[in-house]
């Protein structure tokens, strides 16, 4: 069809720099990867983007997500980007207008190669790219270590209940059918027409009309509650009375009194009892943990966090709901609030700028906190905008950077003091990150613990004092606090 270009069929080559790239590689890495030396692996990776358009290379992820589903128009081979172009097409980042040095006057110096051929820049070499699980080369210098979380799947089946069947106990439910062997039998809501909708869509044995009929179960050894974060402490202590163990969803609950009358009652009656901080489970995290322990970084001295969704305040969203314990902190700060308190300790100091929603609750928070050796973590959250949710720390010697969402199965790269890339992980399943979670609470269970080393009760305890902080100095209180 004149004027439009047709799809047309990948090489072996190409399909596998697709599922590099689509798989969390930049381009740099995905040349490394396959053509060995980076910088004529640039040359090479350069030339397959020009047969497959412009689009390829400035947006690789979306490129290969849209061809997997038959979605994408290539050029034709040699002709490069110009039937993009001619589509009308443009990539999305403008171009930068800041005219060339030499150019600019008529005594500046003439053009070196470089200079004029921003291209070659581009792909400058990487010197020390290695894989993650690599070994250490001749001079010492480790690479990423492999996680160790154990596979989800070996974890020792219980028999699982839901108390309100919302968002996130839908993917709760998806990831442990999908990626485990623990099985949920039963589901409770304020409404038996949502709970056995549900209990259907999951194929749940037992669907109630009421959380208390989970309790009641006595084939329910531990009760999941992702309810808002107002109603946490109430239900978590009703099923801790029932004698069931219980996974709570974060954040724990609405403030650190609250957290410390849950871990109490935990303590007294003997029950496992973790705040679902998936987060913390993740095999990335682990590497994260690894690379803290073995002092790869050198003195850490500085980290930072950010997770920014966009919520419009023109739905009735729980975020917004004072009475719910809505806000960003809890549902999205609490993310950079623990990853903070995981890699500095104990904070020294913690200083907030922050505003609130016309409903009350808080809306955006910039919070710098520091440890007892100085080191500075700077974290960020707002429902007003998607940001871009990474985080990274830096390091005397090295620093991390994990790609967003930082909280769910991420790319971790570990880069040395000349920026060079020094190891990475990629992960291997970037889906049903929850399953981990309920895995550790299966281990957990199972070997008679009643808390997590992974997120110990007292470290929930530590991050609600900190969102309690943050929350008094932006003067946010929820209704019955
Ligand atoms: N781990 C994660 O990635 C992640 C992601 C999102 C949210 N979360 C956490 O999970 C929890 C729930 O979040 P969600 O997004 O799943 O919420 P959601 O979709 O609004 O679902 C919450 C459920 O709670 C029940 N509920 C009980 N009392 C309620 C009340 N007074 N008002 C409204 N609903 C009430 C409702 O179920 P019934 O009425 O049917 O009982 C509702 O479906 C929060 O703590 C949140 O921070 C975690």
């Amino acid at each position: 069809m004149p004027g439009r270009a047709q799809p047309f069929a990948l090489t072996a080559r190409e399909t596998e720099v697709g599922r590099l790239l689509s798989g969390g590689l930049t381009n740099r890495e995905a040349a490394a990867r396959l053509f060995g030396t980076p910088a004529s692996g640039g040359f090479h990776l350069g030339s397959i983007h020009g047969r497959l358009g412009v689009r390829a290379r400035h947006e690789p992820r979306r490129w290969w997500a849209d061809h997997r589903e038959g979605r994408t128009r290539g050029a034709r081979p040699g002709a490069r980007n110009a039937r993009w172009r001619r589509a009308g097409n443009r990539p999305r980042t403008p171009a930068p207008r800041t005219a060339a040095p030499h150019r600019r006057g008529s005594d500046a110096a003439p053009a070196t190669p470089c200079m004029s051929r921003p291209y070659l820049l581009k792909w400058s070499p990487m010197p020390q790219t290695r894989r993650a699980d690599g070994p250490a080369d001749r001079v010492g210098r480790r690479p990423l270590p492999a996680p160790r979380t154990p596979s989800p799947r070996d974890a020792p089946p219980l028999h699982w209940g839901v108390i309100a069947p919302g968002g996130i106990a839908a993917s709760f439910v998806g990831a442990l059918r999908a990626h485990t062997e623990q099985r949920v039998v039963a589901v409770g809501s304020r409404d038996a027409g949502r709970s056995r909708a549900f209990a259907d869509r999951f194929g749940i044995p037992a669907a109630y009309g009421s959380y208390a009929e989970v309790l009641d179960d006595v084939r329910v050894d531990i009760v999941y509650i992702a309810s808002p974060h107002s109603e946490h402490c109430a239900q978590a202590l009703q099923a801790i009375e029932a004698g069931k163990h219980v996974l709570v969803e974060k954040s724990f609950t609405r403030n650190a009194r609250e957290a410390e009358q849950l871990i109490r009652a935990a303590r007294d009656q003997g029950v496992f009892c973790m705040e679902a901080m998936w987060m913390r489970f993740l095999p990335h995290i682990d590497i994260v943990r690894q690379v803290l322990d073995l002092g790869l970084l050198g003195e850490v001295r500085t980290m930072t966090a950010d997770h920014g969704q966009c919520m419009d305040p023109a739905t009735a969203h729980r975020l917004f709901a004072p009475e719910l314990a809505g806000g960003a902190l809890l549902d999205l700060g609490v993310y950079p609030v623990s990853f903070a308190s995981m890699v500095l300790g104990p904070f020294a100091t913690l200083t907030t700028v922050g505003d609130t929603t016309p409903t009350g609750v808080d809306a955006q928070a910039s919070v710098v906190v520091t440890n007892d050796a100085g080191a500075h973590g700077v974290l960020h959250t707002t429902l007003h905008v998607r940001t871009p949710t990474t985080a990274s720390i830096s390091g005397t010697r090295a620093r991390l950077e994990i790609e967003g969402a930082f909280y769910a199965p991420a790319t971790v790269r570990l880069i040395g003091r000349s920026n060079e890339l020094l190891g990475y992980h990629v992960p291997a399943q970037r889906e049903g990150g929850l399953c981990f979670e309920a895995a550790e609470a299966a281990r957990c269970v199972a070997a008679g613990r009643l808390e997590s080393d992974l997120m110990p009760l007292d470290e929930t305890l530590r991050v609600m004092r900190a969102l309690d902080r943050i929350r008094a100095d932006l003067g946010v209180t929820f209704p019955g606090e």
